[in-house]
């Protein structure tokens, strides 16, 4: 299949957007250096999506994990319509919003209340400044290579852009040196970030020592999709909270990509572990823009009106994604909902590293309930983020090319590892069509096609 060729449309628009929209696109990421351009397409339904010339793949970036049900799924399309008779209302409070936190409460073990926010990055901005104003502390701890938006307080240290030798000898705690993964981000915001290894407990246990009484908060991925799938080891997270809880330090997991991975409960219910606050997005609202931040009641009602951190905002709660909200989390607890996903999920893990190793290609699926991560220079498990920064980017691009050339669109993440995934949608058959796909593809560049 030959794709975006001199002259389609998907070079026309390429051309055309590029005057309108910096480097053609509405987020940096969206442009696929596997593929020379971004990937536009026409629509999507179910597991698939359809480029401009209509040619369907199957879809493994499903909205970078927030279409758990799939595209146009008919009950988020009643949810949006219902919300449409109600006269698109937004910035009221309405009944809906708090059966949606009703919800929530029920399923995610730290939840007692939460505050509705439009995106990821916002979760993660408030209830760090949360933390901070219920702790009376001004530090943070982050780790490297997690990712958690794109405010300035977090971006630091992830996505392949900490390089190897980063870590300074001799450094406050071990900790990797700092590095911004944006400019027009102030130096200065580095005194209130530390940045430690991940699954690294003695290297918490040092920082706490030695800064225990300045840290508001410790916010990680409890599982690290945005390194592609690093798993914590065993008794990880338990030693973290109780390190936490003995400094009164805020424990926040951040499971906007891994809530509703594993389990209704998210990350945190797989694991047994219960932080102090949590922040959710993507598949929580069935691919329309909510996120969530909550936990805690005594931390929670540190809000305005109640205490003094601010959290307001137009769109907070708007009526189309909160009563989307609503199907999906009634869809997600409904029975053989997860079973069906861990069935998908083993086909396709299991599948794909078969083929890596029947023909000796030097690449690893690596994946946890719903979203995985491959790695391409790997034969082993990876466990830490560092040892990404071996990935053979080169290889990882000559695979997605073949694999979108076949019939199968994942997102490229520039060739650094990221995390891809399924949806509710998606059957076995569908699996069956990537690996099939993953074989020829690996036949192709074996044979330096
Ligand atoms: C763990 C995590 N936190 C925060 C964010 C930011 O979410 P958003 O893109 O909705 O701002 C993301 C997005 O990928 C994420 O994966």
């Amino acid at each position: 299949m030959s794709i975006g060729a001199v002259g389609s449309p998907h070079d026309t628009l390429y051309q055309s957007a590029q005057a309108v929209l910096p480097g053609g696109v509405s987020s940096s990421i969206r442009y696929n250096k596997a593929l020379g351009r971004p990937f536009y397409i026409g629509r999507g339904e179910g597991a698939y999506v359809y480029d401009l010339e209509g040619r369907e793949y199957v879809d493994l970036l499903t909205s970078h994990g927030a279409t758990i049900l799939g595209h146009n799924h008919p009950g988020i399309r009643a949810a949006i319509e219902e919300a449409l008779r109600c006269g698109i209302v937004c910035s009221f409070e309405t009944p809906a919003q708090s059966r949606v936190a009703a919800a929530l409460a029920e399923m995610v073990p730290c939840v007692d209340m939460v505050r509705f926010t439009c995106s990821g990055t916002e979760a993660t901005m408030h209830s760090i400044r949360l933390a901070r104003e219920y702790t009376g502390r001004d530090k943070i701890i982050k780790f490297d290579g997690h990712f958690h938006g794109l405010h300035d307080y977090v971006m630091w240290n992830y996505g392949g852009w900490s390089p190897a030798g980063a870590v300074e000898a001799g450094g406050p705690a071990g900790a990797p040196r700092h590095v911004a993964r944006s400019g027009g981000i102030p130096a200065g915001i580095a005194d209130y970030v530390l940045v430690l290894p991940g699954n690294d407990l003695e290297a918490v246990r040092r920082a706490f020592w030695l800064h225990g009484h300045e840290i508001a908060a410790v916010i990680l991925e409890p599982i690290h999709y945005n390194a592609g799938c690093i798993v914590p080891p065993k008794d990880y997270l338990h030693g973290l909270r109780e390190l936490t809880r003995e400094y009164g330090v805020v424990l926040i997991f951040d499971e906007v990509l891994s809530a509703f991975r594993t389990g209704p409960g998210c990350a945190q219910a797989y694991f047994n572990v219960v932080p102090d606050l949590c922040t959710i997005g993507k598949c929580v609202a069935g691919g329309t823009p909510l996120s969530v931040f909550g936990g805690r009641r005594e931390i929670m009602e540190h809000l305005r009106p109640l205490g003094n951190a601010e959290h307001s905002g137009t769109y907070n709660g708007h009526l189309i994604p909160i009563m989307a909200a609503e199907v999906c989390l009634r869809e997600i607890n409904k029975p053989g909902f997860y079973d069906h996903l861990y069935a998908l999920a083993g086909r396709l893990y299991d599948g794909m590293n078969a083929i890596f190793q029947r023909h000796g290609l030097p690449a690893r699926c690596q994946g946890l309930g719903a979203r995985f991560g491959l790695y391409f220079g790997f034969t082993e498990e990876v466990r830490m983020y560092r040892e990404t920064e071996r990935q053979d980017t080169a290889l990882a691009l000559r695979f997605f090319k073949g694999m979108a050339e076949r019939g199968v669109y994942f997102c490229d993440g520039g060739g650094k590892p990221m995390h891809h995934g399924f949806s509710a949608a998606h059957t076995l058959a569908d699996m069956d069509r990537v690996l099939q796909a993953t074989e020829d593809t690996v036949k192709a560049i074996q044979a330096g096609r």
